[in-house]
C-alpha cells in the first residue's frame, strides 16, 4: 500500500441511522408563513411564530450546507409558502453552489404556486429544475374554499411561467373525501396534457383544524380502483427519492404518484429528516422527537457543535410513524401542523 497516498483531509462521514438508513435527502422549512390557509393543513386563525426566532437566511444556508457536507443529495425548500419569505432567492442562489460544484444533485421545492410567475425565471437560473405545486383541484371555487384565500388563476398562471423557464413540474392534490373525489380524472388528464406528474396523498392528521380528520380522509386505495376506470396503471420502479410509488397511466403516457402513509407506510425506506425554520431537526414527520440546531449553529462560527448535534439526533430517528385515522381517532397524531415542518 502507497502510504503516501492517504488522503489528509478529515473524512466527513455519512449519516446512517440506526436502522441503516442513509440520510440523503433534506427539507428544509423557511417560514411556518403561508398566503393560503388550506383547510387540512392549518386552522383559519394560525399563530405564525415571531420572525425574530427564525434562522437567517446566512443560517440556513450554512445548516444547509452542513448536510451536504455529510452526504445530503437533495434539498428541498418548503414552508409554510417557502416564496412568501423576504429575499429567498439569496438563500437559492447561495445554495446551488452546491450544484455547480457537484456534491448536491437536487435543489428544489414544494409551494402553493401563487409567486412562480414571479419567481419562476430566478428559480431556473439557481439551477432548480423540477417542481412540486399543490392544487387540489382545478374548479376555481373549490380551490377557494379549499384554501380558504388562493386564487386558481393565479397558481395557474405561475405553471405558465415554471414551464416557460424550463421547470419540470410535479402537481401534488391531497385526496379529499367528497371534495375532489369527482375531479380525479381530470386532474390527472390536466397534468398530463401538460406534460406534469400527478401525485395523489393521503391526508395526514397532523394539528388541529377545524373539520374532522376523519371526513377528509380518502384512502388511496379508493383513489387508485377509481382512477382504474379511466386509466390502466402500469407499476413503475421511476423514482425521485420521495414516498410516492408511480404507475403509468398507458392512455396518457404519464406517471401519477401515490403518497399512502396510512395506507402503505414507506418508512422502511426512509431517507429523510426535516428542519423548521427556527433550526429545529424533526427525524421524523410522524413523531415528536426532535432536536436544536440553531444553539449549536450560534454557539460558534465552526461547525462542530453543529455536527455533533446532527449526529446525535440521527442516532435517535425513530423507525416510523404510527398515523392513525379513524372515527374513534378524535385527537390529531400530533399537534404540530404540517406548516411547521413543511410535509
Ligand atoms: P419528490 O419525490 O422529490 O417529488 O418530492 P416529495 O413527494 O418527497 O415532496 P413533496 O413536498 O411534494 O411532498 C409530498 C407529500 O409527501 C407531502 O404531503 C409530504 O408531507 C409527504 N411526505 C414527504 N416525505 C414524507 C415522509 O417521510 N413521511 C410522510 N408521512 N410523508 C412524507
Ligand atoms: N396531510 C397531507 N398532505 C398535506 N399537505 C399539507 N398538509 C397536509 C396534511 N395534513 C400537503 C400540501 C403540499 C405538501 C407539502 O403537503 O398540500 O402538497
Ligand atoms: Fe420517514 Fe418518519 Fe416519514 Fe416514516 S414518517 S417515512 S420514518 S420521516
Amino acid at each position: 500500500m502507497n502510504v503516501s497516498a492517504t488522503p489528509t483531509v478529515k473524512p466527513t462521514p455519512a449519516l446512517v441511522d440506526p436502522f441503516g438508513r442513509a440520510i440523503t435527502y433534506v427539507r428544509v422549512s423557511v417560514t411556518d408563513r403561508c398566503d393560503f390557509r388550506c383547510v387540512y393543513c392549518m386552522s383559519e386563525e394560525m399563530q405564525f411564530l415571531p420572525k425574530r426566532d427564525l434562522l437567517t437566511l446566512e443560517e440556513l444556508d450554512r445548516l444547509c450546507s452542513a448536510f451536504v457536507t455529510r452526504g445530503t443529495r437533495k434539498l428541498r425548500i418548503t414552508g409554510g409558502e417557502p416564496l412568501v419569505r423576504r429575499d429567498i432567492m439569496t438563500l437559492f442562489r447561495r445554495l446551488s453552489r452546491h450544484l455547480d460544484s457537484g456534491a448536491l444533485k437536487e435543489l428544489t421545492l414544494t409551494t402553493n404556486g401563487s409567486l412562480l410567475s414571479k419567481y419562476a425565471d430566478e428559480l431556473a437560473d439557481c439551477g432548480v429544475k423540477r417542481i412540486n405545486v399543490s392544487i387540489d383541484t382545478l374548479d376555481p371555487a373549490k380551490f377557494r374554499e379549499i384554501t380558504r384565500r388562493g386564487d386558481l388563476r393565479v397558481v395557474l398562471a405561475g405553471l405558465d411561467a415554471a414551464q416557460e423557464a424550463g421547470l419540470s413540474i410535479k402537481l401534488n392534490a391531497v385526496a379529499l373525501k367528497g371534495v375532489n373525489e369527482a375531479e380525479v380524472f381530470d386532474l390527472v388528464k390536466f397534468a398530463h396534457g401538460r406534460g406534469m406528474d400527478m401525485t395523489f396523498i393521503e391526508v395526514m392528521p397532523l394539528g388541529e383544524v377545524e373539520g374532522e380528520r376523519f371526513d377528509q380522509y380518502w384512502p388511496l386505495s379508493e383513489v387508485r380502483a377509481k382512477l382504474s376506470e379511466q386509466f390502466t396503471l402500469e407499476a413503475t420502479d421511476y423514482s425521485t427519492g420521495g414516498p410516492a410509488r408511480y404507475y403509468k397511466a398507458k392512455e396518457t403516457g404519464g406517471r401519477i404518484g401515490f403518497i399512502t402513509p396510512l395506507t402503505h407506510n414507506f418508512c422502511e425506506s426512509c431517507n429523510r429528516v426535516r428542519v423548521t425554520c427556527t433550526g429545529t431537526l424533526y427525524m421524523c414527520l410522524g413523531q415528536e422527537d426532535a432536536a436544536d440546531l440553531r444553539e449549536p449553529l450560534r454557539a460558534a462560527p465552526t461547525d462542530e457543535k453543529l455536527h455533533e448535534a446532527i449526529e446525535a439526533a440521527i442516532r435517535r430517528k425513530p423507525k416510523g410513524h404510527d398515523f392513525i385515522i379513524d372515527r374513534d381517532t378524535q385527537q390529531p397524531a400530533l399537534a404540530r401542523h404540517m406548516s411547521v415542518t413543511g410535509g
